[in-house]
């Protein structure tokens, strides 16, 4: 954490980059059994997939593969360039992305034969009814929603969430006396910040949506962003409120068939976040403007420099 410091207990450092990029992946090369040197490889994937607007992270490569796997390096050896237009392929796609499908595929075969303690190695050993099993093919999809859903998102919500805090020092001191408030005042970071803008439906019959009519095959897009800034369900939505009853009732993970598969994982980083950063130290400010992800999608920080005191 302490990028540069100039006594002991005081420093500067970025935030978004420094501290909170990490937690994420640590934790996802966790649950996937993705070795820890390989793990900033899910950095970059999840920068170009999800940052595919932005112009840093389209063409991100924070990777390091002098430290890692053989498995890491035979992936890393497939990384797509940007063509003379600058533009990689088009991430969203099998081919944009093959150095992901590639590692992806070595690993869920390397699950299968090897079982680890991982979460994926155990869905890799599960058997249905008929004796089914979850191929390779399945698990290299999942592994793609894992790699992107599971660290783009918390690894914006961590800043954030701090951007709160920077913007009310009382907040800091209450959660600081009353560390036991920080769970709600994570519920509160996401309402207010919501790292997931939107996501896109399709109608599948013909509905009526608050005095509109959609007809079957429309596309909707979902602003969860103005949901948790609903002034009929939160009073003075603009404002973050660490003490708000009703933070709980966001929707920053979504509703439904869909909602967020990772959500209590999500919360509990942030809590754990949360709690060392605060807990460690006595003092949190900005110490420059924050930088924004380019995107319509995700509301994201690429560097949040702040200055710390312990
Ligand atoms: C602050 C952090 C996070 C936020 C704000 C977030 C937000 C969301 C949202 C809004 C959706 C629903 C999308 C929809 O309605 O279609 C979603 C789905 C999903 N999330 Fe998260 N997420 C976070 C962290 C995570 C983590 C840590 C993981 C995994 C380790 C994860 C895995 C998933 C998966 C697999 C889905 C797809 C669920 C489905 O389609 O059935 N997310 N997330």
């Amino acid at each position: 954490m302490l990028a540069d410091t100039d006594s002991a207990n005081h420093g500067v450092c970025d935030f978004a980059k420094d501290v909170s990029a990490d937690l994420p992946l640590l934790t996802l090369a966790d649950v996937m059994g993705v070795p820890a040197p390989d793990r900033w490889l899910m950095f970059d994937w999840a920068n170009r997939v999800i940052g595919w607007q932005d112009p840093d992270y389209r063409v991100s490569a924070a990777f390091d593969p002098s430290g890692a796997t053989e498995l890491g390096r035979a992936a890393y050896a497939l990384r797509p360039s940007p063509g003379a237009d600058g533009l990689m392929p088009d991430p969203r796609t099998r081919e944009g992305m093959p150095d992901l499908y590639a590692y992806a595929h070595a690993l869920g075969t390397l699950r299968r034969e090897q079982p680890g303690e991982d979460v994926m190695s155990i869905l890799m050993s599960q058997r249905d009814d008929a004796g089914g099993s979850v191929s390779v093919a399945e698990f290299e999809n999942l592994f793609w929603l894992f790699a992107v859903a599971g660290n783009e998102t918390t690894r914006n919500g961590m800043p954030g969430g701090l951007l709160g805090l920077l913007g009310s020092p009382q907040a800091q001191e209450a959660l600081r006396a009353r560390p036991d408030g920080i769970p709600n005042a994570v519920e509160e970071m996401l309402r207010w910040w919501t790292p997931v803008m939107t996501f896109r439906r399709t109608a599948t019959c013909e509905v009526e949506l608050s005095g509109v009519t959609l007809q079957r095959g429309d596309k909707v897009v979902v602003s969860f962003a103005a949901a948790n800034r609903d002034p009929e369900v939160f009073a003075d939505p603009d404002v973050f409120d660490i003490e708000r009853a009703s933070a709980r009732r966001h929707l920053a993970f979504g509703a439904g068939p869909h909602v967020c598969l990772g959500a209590f994982l999500a919360r509990s980083m942030m809590t754990t976040m949360f709690t060392q950063l605060l807990g460690r130290t006595t003092w949190l400010e900005a110490a420059g403007e924050p930088v924004w992800l380019q995107s319509n999608f995700q509301r994201g920080v690429k560097r949040l420099p702040i200055t710390w005191r312990m």
